[in-house]
């Protein structure tokens, strides 16, 4: 068996949060920013996973692992090695040696990047020959069942999906991707990444409150998912509902998935500077309905705006990360100088801000 090297994208979400795990739409786009594990087969069934990052030691564990033996970054690396065992493949044990330019913790889906690129790695080793949605369920349920972080699909389906100048329509009630062209730079535009650096995870109890609160909705409407009720007028949905709160998280869930249907219609009319005000209205709805920003997120939000960004919206999972500006190209400095010039008034972390263009999806190198 060779060695193979594999590699995955980070991801943004142009559109569609929290409604993965609702059957629901989103429209994640993979970032030029990769992950590559380097997969080496070994004999005895042992598995080495070390890091390029500064800090990080050599962490050993045996292919055939159970959840709970190992923790920290290597977990995602041995959620793989488990999950398709579990799907009932077999692989060897190998030392995984793995480098990434995926900003961590940045609501950037560093974690996804680097399940998937173990995992495209693995499939070419052991010669699985995995279709690449059959491989994003497999990176998911690493996350859901070994890490114990209970997301939805949205990140592996980008990582594995993705491509150059397009975005991800990933329905999660079909299970599928299916690529929409996004040529910002044909419309003169820049998608600016405001990477917050404000504190952000998965793992803690908000996130699966929130997924919690929609199954609590879903079973009081009597629907096994949100998406179920999608073409109900929104309204008549939550008045159906006693509690306040699950009645904000619905019309979230509801009006993002509406959000993204849009979008996908004006990207396809070639329409791409008419999605902005969708952005900011999303991050309105994250903010006021579903909860699920903070401060510097939305002082990034604000400050992107009266810069004179088109439409700003916080991606990913929430409480902390990245914000997306879509900007006139040529405003982009501008837009970035504005939310450092804000978050400098406010006392935040200086932020980092970058250009992105969506970039391709996991693929492998065999070393020759
Ligand atoms: C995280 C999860 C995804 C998705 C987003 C929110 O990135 O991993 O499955 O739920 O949050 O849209």
């Amino acid at each position: 068996m060779n060695t193979v090297t594999g590699s995955a994208p980070g991801r943004v979400n142009l559109i569609g949060e929290h409604t993965d795990y609702n059957g629901g739409v989103a429209l994640p786009l993979a970032l030029p920013h990769r992950t590559r594990a380097r997969v080496q087969p070994r004999a005895d069934g042992v598995v080495t996973a070390s890091s390029s990052a500064p800090g990080s030691s050599t962490v050993t564990f045996d292919r055939a692992t159970q959840p709970g033996d190992v923790d920290g970054w290597a977990a995602y690396v041995a959620g793989v090695f488990w999950s398709l065992r579990e799907s009932g493949h077999e692989v060897p044990g190998a030392d995984v040696v793995v480098d990434s330019d995926v900003p961590r913790g940045a609501g950037l889906s560093s974690s996804a990047a680097l399940e998937c690129a173990v995992l495209v790695a693995l499939d070419r080793v052991a010669g699985l020959g995995l279709d690449r949605t059959g491989m994003a369920l497999i990176a998911q349920r690493a996350e859901n069942d070994y890490v114990g972080a209970p997301t939805g699909a949205m990140d592996q389906m980008a990582a594995m999906h993705g491509g150059d100048g397009q975005v991800v329509l990933f329905d999660a009630r079909a299970v599928s991707a299916q690529p929409i062209p996004c040529d910002l730079d044909a419309a003169g535009l820049a998608l600016l990444i405001i990477d917050t650096r404000a504190a952000h995870s998965h793992a803690d109890g908000e996130y699966g409150a929130r997924r919690a609160s929609c199954e609590e909705a879903a079973a009081q409407l009597g629907v096994s998912t949100l998406r179920a009720l999608q073409e109900q007028q929104v309204d008549a949905v939550v008045d159906r509902l006693g509690d306040d709160v699950l009645r904000r998280r619905v019309r979230h869930i509801l009006t993002e998935n509406a959000r993204v249907l849009r979008t996908v219609d004006l990207l396809r009319a070639g329409k791409v500077p008419d999605i902005a005000p969708l952005l900011t209205e999303s991050h309105a709805s994250m903010r006021d309905d579903y909860e699920i920003s903070a401060p510097e997120v939305d002082v990034a939000v604000e400050a992107a705006m009266q810069a004179g960004a088109l439409g700003a919206r916080m991606t990913g999972g929430g409480f902390g990360g990245s914000v997306i500006a879509l900007v006139d190209r040529e405003r982009s400095d501008a837009v970035a100088e504005g939310a450092r010039t804000a978050f400098e008034r406010n006392g935040f972390t200086e932020p980092h801000t970058f250009v992105v263009v969506p970039a391709v999806g996991a693929g492998v190198q065999e070393d020759q």
